[in-house]
């Protein structure tokens, strides 16, 4: 008997996966973009049919009329979130939602932003965009907390930077290059009067949120990660009740109160929930499939979602070990469940060419720079068996050293 079949005979999520349209060979790039299941498929195919046979009127009539569609949405989302729907702003990019947050929360009670060094890009340029329009610079503004010399982020040391600065700092849940899960309760609750904006880009959907019992200022994430919406899936924000009553630092017409918005008045009526962060009309193709899989993750339950994750994620970390330390291949995802979140990032030197190397042999996981390989299984429709074939066909490459045949390549999308 195989590692992985015992683990597979007991997964209480199996039968989800055939509810998944998979590639053929292994996938294990989930948290960069989530596959296409049959009732997004199903939502998106409603959608073009309402644009076919009931054009304009589609906004109002159908199944799923598109007016009410980012409403829908935040009622599906909230529950993986632990909020109220009223809570979440379903729509935009997720780019554009930590600039919303930086607009309307950050103003001049709080000059600064503390940022942590293992960022995402995007929020980066964004904090920095928002620091030059509001008179501020980086330079003087911009605190940006390093990562300790084992990479992971030390959350006591992010409490300190925050509480020194009058500021809106914005954090990963999980850092997308290690998989380290901070906790979130523990450095929002730490410092009183400054506001914490998470990027749970790489949480939702996998690890389980309880924005309103741990008193979440602030979140905004992607949705087609681990919420299996679909290339440039609408985006969300999360804003916690204390803070709802802000008018949107970014303000337009699909903020409005529904009962107002087509009195096209000169003044704004913001929503009373976190619709009032809305902006301009909903992409429609973009929240349809968010919707279809938002009910497949409703149906699997985040709780059980996340037992699955935390099991295969071990189930890497040891195996990997097991098998591909002699390489030279490290680990640097915390091995504490507590501190994990749904990926496993394995460092080698030629982790580039070692990442081409598994693609082409069917096996699909990611490469981030300088070194990381990181392995994201879904826990909707990935198996173990899967998990322990992607770590048998990297030691399969390293034994063989077949990466050594691959010419080094440009791009780093690899
Ligand atoms: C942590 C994190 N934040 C933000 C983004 C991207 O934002 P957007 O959807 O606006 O491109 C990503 C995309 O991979 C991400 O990993």
């Amino acid at each position: 008997m195989t590692p992985a079949a015992p683990l597979d005979a007991a997964d209480e999520l199996a039968g989800f996966a055939a509810a998944f349209s998979k590639p053929p060979g292994v996938y294990l790039d989930g948290n960069s973009l989530g596959l296409l299941c049959h009732a997004a498929e199903a939502s998106l195919r409603e959608a073009v049919e309402a644009w076919r046979t009931l054009a304009i009127r589609g906004w109002t009539e159908g199944a799923e009329p598109w007016f009410g569609m980012a409403r829908a949405a935040a009622v599906r989302l909230a529950p993986l979130l632990g909020c109220e729907p009223a809570d979440v702003m379903v729509g935009n990019s997720t780019t554009v939602n930590l600039h919303q947050i930086l607009a309307t929360f950050r103003g001049p009670e709080r000059p600064f932003v503390v940022i942590d060094g293992t960022h995402f890009p995007t929020d980066r340029y964004a904090v920095e965009s928002n620091l030059r329009l509001t008179g501020g610079t980086p330079d003087e503004h911009l605190i940006v907390v390093p990562p300790e010399p084992d990479r992971l982020l030390d959350e006591e040391r992010l409490v300190l930077e925050v509480a020194e600065h009058p500021c809106l700092a914005v954090l990963p849940s999980v850092v997308y290059t290690t998989g380290q899960l901070l906790d979130m309760k523990l450095v929002t609750g730490a410092v009183g009067g400054t506001l914490v904006a998470w990027d749970c880009s790489h949480s939702a959907g996998v690890v389980p949120h309880r924005f309103r019992d741990d008193g979440i200022d602030l979140a905004f994430g992607c949705g087609y990660k681990y919420l299996n919406g679909g290339p440039g899936a609408a985006a969300w924000l999360y804003v916690h009740p204390r803070l709802r009553d802000r008018l949107p630092g970014l303000a337009g017409w699909f903020g409005s109160a529904p009962a107002r918005q087509f009195e096209m008045a000169a003044a704004f009526h913001p929503a009373a929930d976190a619709g009032r962060f809305g902006i301009g009309t909903p992409h429609v193709f973009s929240l349809a499939p968010l919707l279809g899989a938002l009910r497949v993750l409703g149906d699997a339950g985040i709780d059980r979602i996340r037992a699955k994750s935390v099991a295969q994620t071990r189930f890497l970390l040891d195996y990997g070990r097991e098998r591909l330390g002699r390489f030279g291949v490290g680990v640097v995802t915390p091995d504490d469940p507590a501190r994990r979140g749904g990926h496993v990032t394995f460092t080698h030197p030629d982790a580039a060419k070692l990442s081409r190397a598994l693609r082409a042999r069917g096996v699909v996981p990611d490469f981030r720079p300088p070194d990381m390989l990181r392995f994201a299984p879904a826990p909707l429709y990935t198996s173990f068996a899967e998990c322990q074939a992607a770590v048998d066909t990297l030691e399969t490459i390293l034994s063989d050293n077949a990466h050594h045949e691959l010419a080094d390549a440009d791009d780093l999308v690899t």
